[in-house]
């Protein structure tokens, strides 16, 4: 496990930008493993920036996103289809039949759980997978008791995601309460892992993950196993370390 420290959260945004910028340099038609949420939006603001300065091109490249809320419509404004829209897709020269999202509309549920792995299978699995971290250690939304095979699945969020979420909806009752997502397993199966940690409020999630044991109570946990894994975290959430 690599860790990267960014003075700030400016800093760490163009540092995971750079990296996702090197790997489709290396490698056009990567398939890189995305997530929504407040970490990773500078970041696609400065993938944006690079790709209207021509430094980057991602008509080669394939995406598959982490999760996605059951029951939104796609131009619903808080679907990570239409977040992903706005903060990515519609600015950049990624074609439409290359970007994924997990189908959280779906008749069939477990059919589109299986469909959306297949999919990644076919498109040669995951290259770089960017992910972050709940307050509880969840990653996508595997949440904590998640095992550590899971693969992808519908999973009814946790109290604490709903809360943390809230903030992007009109009330707490209006936060979905299930989301489709990748496994734990999918996410440890990517070449290669880059969690994004900032602010201060991730503090204490930074300190467990770095100083704890494994455990299915934090899903996060299970990502120092991977072989290939870097942490790019801030000052303020890197301020619980010793
Ligand atoms: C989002 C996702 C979640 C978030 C996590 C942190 O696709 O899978 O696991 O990465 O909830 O969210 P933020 O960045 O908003 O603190």
């Amino acid at each position: 496990m690599t860790m990267e420290k960014a003075k700030d959260y400016k800093e760490l945004s163009v540092m995971a930008a750079e990296r996702i910028a090197m790997k489709i340099s290396n490698k056009p038609n990567a398939v890189l493993g995305l997530a929504t949420g407040s970490t990773p939006e500078g970041m696609y603001d400065a993938l944006i920036k690079m790709y209207n300065q021509k430094r980057i091109s991602f008509a080669e490249a394939a995406t598959f996103n982490l999760d996605e809320y059951v029951g939104l419509h796609s131009d619903d404004e808080n679907s990570y289809a239409y977040y992903m829209k706005q903060h990515l897709f519609q600015h950049i020269d990624l074609s439409p039949e290359k970007a994924h999202l997990p189908d959280g509309e779906a008749d069939d549920m477990d059919e589109a759980c299986k469909a959306y792995e297949q999919r990644i299978e076919e498109a040669g699995g995951i290259d770089l997978q960017v992910i972050g971290i709940g307050l509880n250690g969840h990653i996508g939304f595997n949440e904590p008791h998640t095992p550590f095979e899971q693969r992808t699945h519908v999973v009814e969020l946790d109290k604490t995601t709903r809360n943390a979420n809230a903030r992007f909806f009109p009330s707490l009752e209006a936060v979905p309460t299930h989301a489709i997502t990748m496994g734990i397993q999918n996410i440890m199966e990517s070449k290669e892992l880059l969690l994004l940690v900032a602010g201060e409020q991730k503090a204490s999630v930074l300190e467990r993950l770095v100083y704890g044991d494994k455990t299915e109570a934090f899903p996060a946990s299970i990502i120092k196993e991977h072989p290939n894994v870097t942490i790019i975290a801030d000052q303020g959430a890197l301020s619980g370390l010793k």
